[in-house]
């Protein structure tokens, strides 16, 4: 009886445009109840609708390196994971890559690797000059950098840039990121947003020590920044790191997350993540049914993809990009969707 009353609150506060106090939030979260999921999920799968339409769109991400000069917690990137053999794609493999991302349809690329001060500020301007002349919109994901490079990356051409702050707790990021803080992230979302990129940013479910209260600031800071993108996934523990022992997130914990991001940021761009389908089979699907609206490909050069370990059995590692594209393809028809046409761009935060 509770259960419903508090979904049926729930529907009726959001529809009336009374959206969530911290209280209510809170009770979602914690509620342990298959029907408050049920609800959020066909909830947001409305807002999706309406705001965004039947579109998923398809980015191309290509992780180019998995050098790192961080220490995350989580991370089998992280710079003392010896375990790791590690890898750099040249400028040139770079530009391939994302040429053959673009010849295979896709309107966006995404560049991620760890925090490598290899690639300057010049040289992936260079890469993202090149990358442009196909028309692709661009986005990097390359962790935190100085303004000026920032600027220049801007300035070549690049459109949007994925940030996570990965929790909005200070003192458990400080924890998870030893010598690192919250402020200094968001002070680089700050100037992400100064510089005119759509942004990107969000945490991740389920990390050791995170308690509802923070998962509750996770959304709100979301809500506040406001994001042009947000990606919400489950942590997946790696036995390389400190945190190998820890249990992953949790699913249906992960997919309510997801679903209140679709609520209270409604026009925002979010993923069904990677993170989601290695944990489980349907993830995609879940993701999509409940908020999502974007797919990530993995177009790493398979030789690399596997070395790419933010986290043990990622999904798609040996795939080929066409057959990749192909199953996506199909899989979006398959529930009733359609493949984005354009580029997706996200609005300016
Ligand atoms: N589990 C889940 N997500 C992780 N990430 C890194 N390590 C893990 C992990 N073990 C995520 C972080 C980062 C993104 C690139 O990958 O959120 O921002």
């Amino acid at each position: 009886m509770i259960k419903m009353t508090l979904s049926e609150t729930i529907k009726s506060n959001y529809q009336k445009n009374l959206g969530f106090s911290p209280d209510q939030l809170r009770e979602l979260l914690s509620s342990p109840d298959l029907p408050v999921l049920e609800v959020l999920q066909n909830m947001a799968n409305q807002v999706r609708q309406i705001q965004m339409g039947k579109a998923v769109h398809l980015r191309g991400i290509i992780e180019f390196s998995n050098y790192c000069s961080r220490n995350c917690a989580y991370c089998g990137l992280n710079r003392y994971n010896t375990a790791l053999h590690r890898y750099r794609m040249s400028p040139e493999n770079i530009i391939i890559a994302a040429h053959h991302a673009a010849s295979l349809g896709l309107r966006t690329v995404v560049l991620q690797s760890g925090e490598d001060a290899f690639y300057t500020g010049e040289i992936l301007a260079m890469i993202i000059k090149e990358i442009k002349k196909t028309g692709v919109a661009l986005t990097l994901s390359v962790g935190e950098r100085p303004f000026q490079d920032l600027q220049l990356w801007r300035e070549a051409g690049a459109d949007r840039y994925l940030l996570k702050f990965e929790t909005s707790d200070p003192d458990l990021y400080a924890r998870l990121h030893p010598g690192h803080q919250l402020a200094d992230r968001l002070t680089c979302l700050q100037h992400l947003k100064e510089l005119g990129y759509q942004v990107g940013s969000g945490n991740i479910v389920g990390l050791p020590g995170q308690t509802v209260d923070i998962l509750v600031n996770d959304l709100l800071l979301m809500q506040s920044l406001p994001l042009a993108m947000a990606g919400v996934g489950p942590f997946i523990p790696h036995s390389d790191t400190a945190l190998g022992p820890f249990p992953p997130g949790n699913v249906p914990l992960t997919l309510k997350l997801l679903a209140l991001t679709r609520l209270l940021l409604p026009r925002v761009h979010l993923p069904a993540t990677t993170a989601l389908s290695s944990l489980q089979a349907e993830g995609k699907i879940l993701g999509l049914n409940g908020g999502a609206n974007v797919l990530m490909l993995n177009l790493t050069p398979v030789a690399y993809r596997s070395l790419y370990e933010i986290y043990p059995q990622k999904s798609e590692v040996s795939e080929a990009p066409e057959q990749l594209v192909l199953d996506t393809h199909r899989l979006i028809k398959e529930i009733g969707r359609e493949v984005a046409t354009d580029p997706g761009h996200g609005r300016l935060s």
